[in-house]
This record gives structure tokens, sequence and C-alpha cells, in this order.
């Protein structure tokens, strides 16, 4: 077969933010695992990523820091291509857009079309905060609909009753960024007329999907935006923060964040051919007619990938200078949600994969996320079955299967590979089952149904597993040493095959078989043949998959909306630490008001056979008698301190309700004062 020329892209996250699990489920695992698999068929494949870093989110949470925007997008280009890594994704490249090299490539795409006469200078009027001294983008504008009277509408359509109307239009509107109100100010932009391309690009959709076969809830989208009509699109803000506008009469603006980003595919490629000292290599990709092109993305970017940067491209390609390559496919997935909601920083629902690879190794996140993939609608993880795949599939299928062969083999040959005698039917199927695999499995890769393949794959290791039981080698070591020597070695051979096909999925794991085989993969085609010859010597076994006790997985759940994440564990005390504080019941017996004091109580409390004074700041909350009987809690070894000139030995423990008054920690009476509370 011949081998294909593929360029792979991944949505280049924003820069912003930490990436979490349902970003590696749309754009990352999916790709990660068709490109592993495109390279073991021995295609000629790149795979090209990097950070967006520009926006306006990036300049607000900097404006919120009071940082220059580099220190966050510094931060978090780290943190995410940490965590890239970490999970085990294998990009070629994972560049920045900040680089010299994206913003002349942006700039070169501007200038080709506005000295083509393409773009359109429009005077519009804007929103503008003249506290952030900024224009504000549409989404940062709130107010009242002039239609339905929805008090939450954005600056130019609601949400509510799907009118648009001129931002003018808008009543009682208020910046989301300072609440100020906002002023209309004149401004002018240039406009792409999207709106022009749209007969070539239902024809190029109608194509690729008929060639191609794209997914239905792509095809969906594009018709969606097809069927309301496109219209012109500004390509250029005003902003300080982006690739500024190259000319003259653009001071203050920068080219549109979707502008640019989706031409990061490109200068990402550049600067990879650059680094390996091959600078023109990306035009080997981008710009020869037989590249495959696919780019990965979310169900959110499906208009930028599958109509804005295609137009872009046409446009490009309308020119004289070397033509691009347009997307071939575009697999966009749904989303995934957390434990049955969508993942929320701000209600802390759901875990950034930094931190869940803190914790877990990256092979059981990939296979549970694999397995239940957002390819046709949204998907949902949830702990349990992230537990569940672990021991259940991981580590009693596969695990079981290759750890029983391998002490089978070590203990009755020696730690070799036996030799096969006369094949019976069922060693005969067996064989034909592992043969038909690699192909099989091609079936769903190439047509990007990834969770059916990895599904498949398990299987094999069931069958595997089936295989094993019903040829009992465990009865024919005892009477028929060839018969079982013929079994272990078919066991080895599925072996084999199942560490090459698991290796786009679980390449960590994957690894560590072939290490324990003592072999090398082959290429995907010849991977369920028999590729261990009698007599290799193997390697020691080692566990895959170390169970995930109950435990473990009921503190995550525990966290869910607590607040706590791994990063604040850097506050956590050890036992001994709490133990030094010693909290004990305390009946209070009298209580004062201290004169010249709003705020303080002054208290005797009994612990035990003990009375002392305790002054407390609940003057505001209590009446003196309305303390008199109450068991209240104190930090009992407190250093004794004056207050208003009063002695105090010990403090009361209290909580703030909503109206800010205070509520002392009390317990019930039944208990005796002195008890220590731990
Ligand atoms: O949705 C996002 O995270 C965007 N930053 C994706 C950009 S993809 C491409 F345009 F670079
Ligand atoms: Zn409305």
């Amino acid at each position: 077969m011949t081998k294909e020329k593929i360029l792979v892209t991944s949505a280049l996250p924003y820069a912003n933010g930490p990436i979490h699990l349902g970003h590696l489920s749309g754009a990352y695992l999916p790709a990660d695992i068709y490109v592993r698999y495109k390279r073991l068929k021995g295609d000629d494949i790149i795979y090209i990523c990097g950070s967006d870093e520009h926006g306006v989110p990036i300049t607000i949470s900097a404006d919120k820091e009071n940082v220059s925007p580099h220190v966050i997008i510094d931060r978090y280009h780290e943190m995410n291509y940490e965590a890239f890594k970490k999970f085990g994704m294998s990009f070629d490249n994972y560049s920045r857009t900040s680089l010299p090299v994206h913003h002349a490539t942006a700039k070169e795409f501007f200038l080709e079309f506005h000295n083509h006469g393409l773009l359109k200078e429009k005077k519009t009027f804007q929103f503008y905060d003249k506290k952030a001294k900024m224009f504000l983008p549409d989404r940062y504008v709130e107010g009242t609909c002039p239609n339905c009277g929805f008090e939450e509408a954005r600056s130019d359509e609601c949400e509510n009753c799907s009118a648009q109307y001129e931002p003018q239009e808008l009543k009682n509107p208020k910046s989301k960024i300072t609440g100020e109100t906002p002023v209309l100010k004149e401004t002018s932009h240039w406009f792409f007329p999207l709106g022009e391309f749209q007969p070539r690009l239902e024809k190029y959709i109608n194509e690729m999907n008929e060639k191609y076969g794209w997914k239905e809830n792509v095809l969906q989208y594009c018709r969606g935006w097809f069927k309301e009509g496109l219209k012109d699109r500004a390509v250029t803000r005003d902003l300080d923060w982006g690739v500024k506008v190259p000319l003259d009469n653009a001071e203050g603006k920068v080219l549109y964040v979707w502008f640019e980003a989706v031409l990061g595919y490109i200068s990402s490629t550049k600067e990879y051919s650059e680094k390996i000292g091959d600078p023109d290599l990306w035009k080997k990709y981008w710009q020869d007619p037989d590249t495959k092109y696919i780019a990965f993305i979310g169900k959110d970017n499906v208009v930028f990938h599958c109509i804005v940067f295609p137009a872009m491209l046409m446009a490009w390609n309308d020119g004289d200078k070397e033509k691009y390559c347009l997307p071939q496919n575009v697999p966009a997935n749904e989303f995934l949600n957390f434990e049955g909601k969508k993942f929320s920083k701000s209600r802390n629902w759901g875990i950034d994969a930094i931190d869940f690879l803190k914790i877990f190794p990256a092979d059981p996140l990939r296979y549970t996320l694999a397995a239940n993939l957002p390819e046709t609608r949204d998907a949902d993880f949830h702990w349990k079955e992230f537990q569940a795949r672990n021991n259940n599939e991981l580590a009693d299928i596969i695990g079981n299967f290759v750890n029983r062969t391998f002490t089978f083999v070590h203990k009755h040959f020696e730690g070799k590979v036996p030799e096969k005698g006369n094949l019976e039917t069922i060693d005969i199927e067996m064989i034909k089952t592992i043969s038909e695999y690699p192909k099989k499995i091609s079936g769903y890769f190439e047509r990007f149904k990834i969770k059916d393949g990895v599904n498949e794959i398990m299987n094999l290791a069931r069958t595997g597993n089936k295989y094993f039981n019903d040829s009992e080698p465990w009865n024919t070591i005892k009477t028929d040493k060839t018969k079982c020597g013929t079994t272990i070695n078919i066991c080895l051979q599925t072996i084999y095959t199942l560490a090459e096909l698991f290796e786009p999925v679980i390449p960590f794991s994957s690894e560590k078989i072939f290490k324990m085989l003592n072999a090398e993969k082959t290429t995907w085609d010849k991977c369920g043949e028999e590729n261990l010859a009698e007599g290799h010597k193997l390697a020691k076994a080692e566990i895959l998959f170390p169970k995930i006790e109950d435990k473990i997985i009921e503190q995550q759940i525990a966290k869910l909306g607590s607040g706590e994440t791994e990063k604040n564990k850097d506050n956590l005390i050890t036992y001994d630490d709490f133990m030094k504080t010693e909290l004990k019941v305390a009946e209070v017996v009298a209580a004062e008001k201290i004169k010249k004091s709003k705020k303080l109580l002054k208290l005797s409390v009994k612990l035990g056979n003990e009375v002392r004074q305790v002054v407390a700041g609940i003057a505001q909350s209590y009446e003196p008698e309305e303390m008199i009987g109450k068991k209240v809690v104190i930090v009992a070894n407190l250093q004794p301190a004056k207050l208003m000139g009063e002695k105090s030995n010990g403090m009361i423990l209290a909580v703030e309700k909503d109206d800010g008054k205070l509520q002392v920690v009390t317990v019930n009476n039944s208990i005796k004062n002195g008890i220590r509370v731990k």
C-alpha cells in the first residue's frame, strides 16, 4: 500500500488556564491515538500543536493580577505543555502564537488579502469602557434587550428572544469588566468577506464528505451556519495585545485572535522545520496537494475550522503564491462532562489534567477517556468508572492475561518462548483472530471511530484470556507439555499483538510489555503475525496496572465542589500539627460587657474543675445573658493575652454567618465540660 503524507493538528489551547480532562478527550487524545497509529502504519506524518496566546481573556487575566500578559501566557504555556507531556501526547512540535514566526505568518496572510483588495474597511460604533480604557468585545457588554426586556442580553443579540440589533439599541448597557456604563465610540475595522465564500465552502464540504465521510455532528453545525447565511467578519480589534495590524493607519489595532490562531498551525510547522534544520520542510506538508490534512478540534471550534480557516486558505489560493491544502477532515468531538455536570473552575467541578497526573499515571486515564470518547454525543467522566476501567479492564483483563502467561513461561519453560506442536482447531482459530486484528482496528481508526477501535482491542485481550482458560495449560503441563507449549506460545504472540495495537492508546504500558517481551515493535500491518521466535528469551514480568483503591477514589469525589484542589494541598498540616491545638469543651458560667468596648465580652468558663477568664469578640452578636450555660469550644492552650486591660486565657471558636454576625460553636449539653475536641 502506498504511504500517505499526513498533517495532523490539534486545536491550540488558550494559554489562559490549565487544560482539564474535557480538553484531553475532545481534541488531543483522539488525535494522539490517530497519529501514533499512523506512525505504526509507516505513514509520513507530522503532528502539530501549540498555545493560543492572544485574545481578550488573556489581557483581562493579566489586568486582574496586575501583571503583563507575558506572565500569564508563560505560566499556562509551561503548565499545559508539561501536562501534555505527562499525558503522553506525541506532538512533533508544540509552539506558541506569541513567537515572531507566527506574527510574521499572520501578517503575511493579512497583507496578502489586503493587497488583493479582499478586505473591506468599515466604520462601526462600538462600546468603549473608559475605566478599562478599552473597546469591549460583544461578550463583555450586558444590558436589557430592546425587544423582550431580557436583562442579560449581549451588545448585539439576545440569547432569550434571538433578536439581533445595533449596539446603540441595547438598554442600560454595562461593561462586564468594570461594571461601568460604556460609551459608544467610532472605530474602523477590516472585514473578511466570508459571505462571498459560502457557495465554495458548501461545495468543498460536500466534496470532502462524499470522498472522506465527515462526521454527522460536524456536518450539522456547518449546515446550520450556511442556513443562517455567512456574513462579513471583522478580522481586526482595538487592543494592544496580539498581532499588530501591519498597516500605517492601524495604530492600537491587532488581528482578531481567531483570524491568526488558525494560522498558528502553519507557523508551528515552520518553527519545527527551523528547529530540525530543514527550513522548507513545512511546505512539504502544507503546500503539497497530496497531503491529507486532518484537524482535530472540539465542537465549539467547528465554525473556525470548517468555514473561516478554509475560506482564508481559499482566499490565499486565489492569489498567485504557492497554494495551501485545506482540511480533508475535521473530526470534531462533542464535550465531556464531569460527574454529570459541565467542568467549572469557579465551582471546583472537574479536575485539571496536571493535577490528575500528579496522582495517577497517564495510561489508565488515556484508556478511560478513549473508551468513552464524546464522538457522537456528549460523554461523562465518572471517578468510579475510571477506577473500574483500571481495576476491572486494564488490570483484570490485559494485566491478568500478561501476568498469567509470563508466570507460566518462567515457571515451566525457562523464560523462553516455547515451541509449538501440532495445532488444534482452538489454536488455529486464535492465530486467525490475532492475524485479523490489525486490519479490523484500522477500519475503526481510519474512520475516526477511535472509541470503538479501543474497545475492540480490549476484546482481543478478553479472547486471549478465554483461549488460555479453554486450553487449560495448568492441566496440559502435566499431561502433554508440547500442547501446553503451543498454548503459551500463542498467548505470547497475542500479547505481542496487544502491545502493538494498544501502543497508540496506552503507550507507557505498551513500552513496558515490549520490554518484558524483550522485543521491538514491528509495523502495524505485521503485528498480528508470529513475531516471537521459538526459543526467544523473555525478560522479567512486572505489574502493569496496580489496582486503585476505593479510598483514593472517595477522596477525589469528596473534593468536588469543595474548593480543595491538588494545589492548595501545600497548606495541609499533619495530624501531629493538628494535635498541638488543644480544643476543649467549656461551659460559660458568667458573662459581662467590657466597658469602652463594643465588641468584647468577658466570660468565665469552666473546664472540669478549672474556671478561667476568656475575652471574646462576640458582643455584637450575643447579649451576655444569652451566653450563660452554653457549652462552647475553646482553644485551651493559646498563650494568655490582655485585651482592653482584661486577661484572656483561651479563645472561643465561632463562625461568621451571612449577615456578618458570629455564632459560637457549641456542643450538646450532655457533653461534660473540660473534654478535649479532636
Ligand atoms: O478553543 C480554544 O481553546 C482555541 N484557543 C482554539 C484555537 S484552535 C486554532 F485556531 F488555533
Ligand atoms: Zn430579547
